[in-house]
């Protein structure tokens, strides 16, 4: 499996073509596991949920997923992921609400990079732990795309999170999605059945809101990104502008400004939204609103979200600026 390469199928633009590679997979699945079980790191993303989905319908039960709430995902993405894996398709599914482990360890830490560690050991770390406490486990499935070989061989990222396993916990991978780029995950994705906001999902970066929540991350500070990317996104989504525009969200900056609201003076945040385009992710460009969905915006966010009490608008395109903020 690790030597075969994009080039040698035709590439699934129709869900006849994705019908055709789930069976062939599914195949593939049943006669490399055999008897024996799998361990998942489901993050509700695509890649590891269609890679979920496949197992499922491979091996079923044979498949355990651990689900980590690192308590920087967004609103109802836990829950999301609780119903369509746990209830719906009936899947080992062990969730762990880390939250206090994960803030905790954050708390007072305003560099970047070593909030960006804190968040990426520790998820390793609350995962083998997890892994540790079931018995007999052979393999490990992963959401592996080919853009993620092709930045591992360019020496950009190291690809996936078995790459931070300890030295003693030995798995035999399995990376049904290996050969396949994005788009061909998500029409894979919702030939499976799986639903379209989880196989539509804008990207979102590993450590989450914890990168929208620049400096110190405090749990009121974190709720108003929480909530304020809640309204943009249903916003966005009755706007029509949902599958249209490439990434949008909100950050709320650790700095307070003067304001005044029913008479009286408050000193809150101001919340920045943030909404581009691109192809590639090296260049992107603002998606520009319009002057009505931006009021609208204003006025949602400064009354249902505790603490703000201005709206920004992001219009920097990057260069110079980076998509995310740390
Ligand atoms: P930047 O900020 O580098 O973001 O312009 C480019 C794209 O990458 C996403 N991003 C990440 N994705 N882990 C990820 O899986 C990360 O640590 C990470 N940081 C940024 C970002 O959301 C944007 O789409």
């Amino acid at each position: 499996m690790a030597d075969v390469r994009p080039d040698s199928m035709e590439r699934i633009t129709t869900p006849e073509l994705a019908r055709a590679f789930i069976d062939e997979q599914l195949a593939a699945l049943r006669a490399q596991i055999g008897d024996k079980k799998v361990l998942l790191a489901l993050s509700g993303g695509v890649d590891s949920s269609v890679v979920a989905a496949m197992l499922i319908k491979a091996v079923g039960k044979q498949l355990t997923c651990v689900h980590v709430n690192h308590g920087l995902l967004r609103k109802g993405e836990p829950e999301q992921v609780v119903n369509v894996f746990g209830k719906e398709l009936g899947a080992n599914l062990v969730y762990v609400d880390a939250t206090d482990r994960f803030l905790n360890k954050l708390e007072g830490v305003t560099d970047p990079e070593t909030k960006r560690k804190i968040i990426g050991g520790e998820f390793i770390e609350v995962f083998a732990e997890e892994a540790r406490k079931l018995d007999g486990i052979d393999f490990l499935a992963q959401g592996t795309i080919w853009p993620d070989i092709l930045e591992s061989e360019a020496g950009i990222k190291a690809h996936h999170n078995a790459g931070g396993l300890p030295e003693d916990m030995k798995f035999e991978l399995v990376e049904p999605v290996r050969i396949l780029f994005k788009d061909e995950v998500r029409i894979v994705g919702k030939e499976l059945g799986l639903p379209d906001n989880m196989v539509f999902r804008q990207p979102f970066p590993g450590p989450g809101l914890g990168v929208r929540c620049p400096g110190a991350i405090t749990r009121d500070r974190l709720e108003a990104v929480r909530e304020s990317d809640a309204i943009l996104r249903e916003e966005f989504e009755k706007n029509g502008l949902a599958g249209k525009v490439w990434q949008y969200f909100t950050v709320v900056p650790d700095f307070k400004s003067t304001g005044v609201k029913n008479g009286k003076r408050t000193f809150d945040w101001p919340c920045i939204i943030r909404a581009i385009n691109t192809t590639d992710v090296m260049e992107v460009t603002v998606e520009h609103l319009s002057d009505e969905l931006i009021d609208h915006l204003v006025q949602r966010i400064i009354s249902e979200v505790p603490g703000i009490n201005r709206v920004l608008f992001d219009y920097t395109p990057k260069p110079p600026a980076t998509v995310e903020y740390e």
